[in-house]
């Protein structure tokens, strides 16, 4: 028998209760997997016109994917309110205010890669609120630690469509099947290897990096014999770093002296990812997961793998 996404409400403590926000998340991957597939037709290739709250340039798919993303949460009838990359402020859900659960996202993970046809992905996390039911949810309920988040996960849409999930019981790959419009199992108790793998970083900063990073990279690959991939989409460098091992990082720079990559989109959610998957994740300082969230667009450097790589470069 086929196994669907509902095989997650037999997992963990939160599986059942999580189970169909992740079927919101799945039914928003296959309609953001269409519109990428179809965008060129539909003149939805580029620049948006807008800039969202980190002044970075929105791409028309960015905003699409942002509004599919927020309705596929509405229809659930969980979720109360959505913090996404592409919001300056929280959305609050206003037919379910009452509702138990937030749902931070970053709709469309590494938009560059949109004119070159590149692997791009969406990233998600799932935490409780902190407000009493009969309160509207506000910002309070997302700035909460990794270690309050009840699941995470990331879609890579490449060459098949894929969503990686976890409720705290381990990470499960499932992959969209079009020909019965199901996400089924494909990749059981994701681990990342704990040796071998590559190295995955955008090395044109390395003259701006902080402490000696340049200099501890060197030291990793050549003692770990990692190779070398980057794709400049966090999702597809994270998959590959889970699948084949060795580290992903964002390090901080002179310019960007707290990195570049979210804390609430991108760091934490995959940090959850690759703790689950048996991996590190970490900010230099203290681990991902520990970081207690200040600001709903925060920045943060990121280390994440397997244990030998990423301590090679954090001490
Ligand atoms: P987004 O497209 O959501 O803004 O994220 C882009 C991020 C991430 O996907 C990737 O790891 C990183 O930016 C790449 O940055 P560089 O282009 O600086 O390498
Ligand atoms: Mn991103
Ligand atoms: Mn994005």
């Amino acid at each position: 028998m086929t196994v669907t996404l509902n095989r997650i409400a037999q997992e963990g403590e939160h599986g059942s209760a999580m189970m169909p926000i992740m079927q919101g998340v799945g039914r928003a991957a296959i309609e953001i997997a269409y519109l990428l597939r179809s965008a060129v037709f539909r003149g939805a290739l580029g620049a948006a016109g807008g800039q969202n709250v980190q002044g970075e340039q929105q791409q028309k798919l960015d905003v699409l994917s942002d509004e599919i993303f927020l309705d596929e949460m509405r229809s659930t009838g969980h979720v109360c309110a959505v913090g996404s990359e592409e919001q300056e402020e929280l959305l609050v859900i206003e037919e379910y205010t009452s509702a138990p659960y937030l749902v931070l996202v970053d709709p469309l993970d590494g938009s560059s890669n949109l004119d070159v046809d590149g692997p791009v992905g969406t990233i998600f996390s799932i935490v409780k609120r902190k407000t009493p039911s009969d309160q509207r949810p506000d910002v309070s309920d997302t700035l909460q630690s990794g270690r309050e988040v009840l699941a995470a996960g990331y879609v890579l849409y490449g060459p098949a469509t894929m969503l990686v999930c976890s409720v705290g019981a381990g990470v499960s790959g499932y992959t969209y099947n079009a020909n019965n419009a199901r996400f089924e199992v494909s990749h059981l108790d994701m681990k990342i290897p704990q040796s071998g793998g590559y190295y995955s970083v955008n090395e044109s900063n390395s003259a701006q990096w902080l402490h000696g990073m340049a200099d501890k990279l060197v030291s990793v690959r050549h003692t770990q014999k990692l190779g070398m991939r980057y794709i400049g989409a966090m999702v597809a460098d994270m998959h590959r770093t889970i699948i084949k091992g060795g580290v992903f990082l964002y390090p901080a720079d002179s310019t960007n002296v707290t990195g570049k990559l979210r804390l609430l989109y991108e760091a934490i959610p995959m940090g959850f990812i690759m703790e689950q998957a048996g991996g590190k994740a970490h900010t230099g300082e203290i681990p991902v997961l520990d970081v207690q969230p200040e600001a709903l667009h925060q920045r943060v450097p990121v280390y994440l793998g397997a244990h030998n790589a990423v301590d090679g470069l954090i001490n």
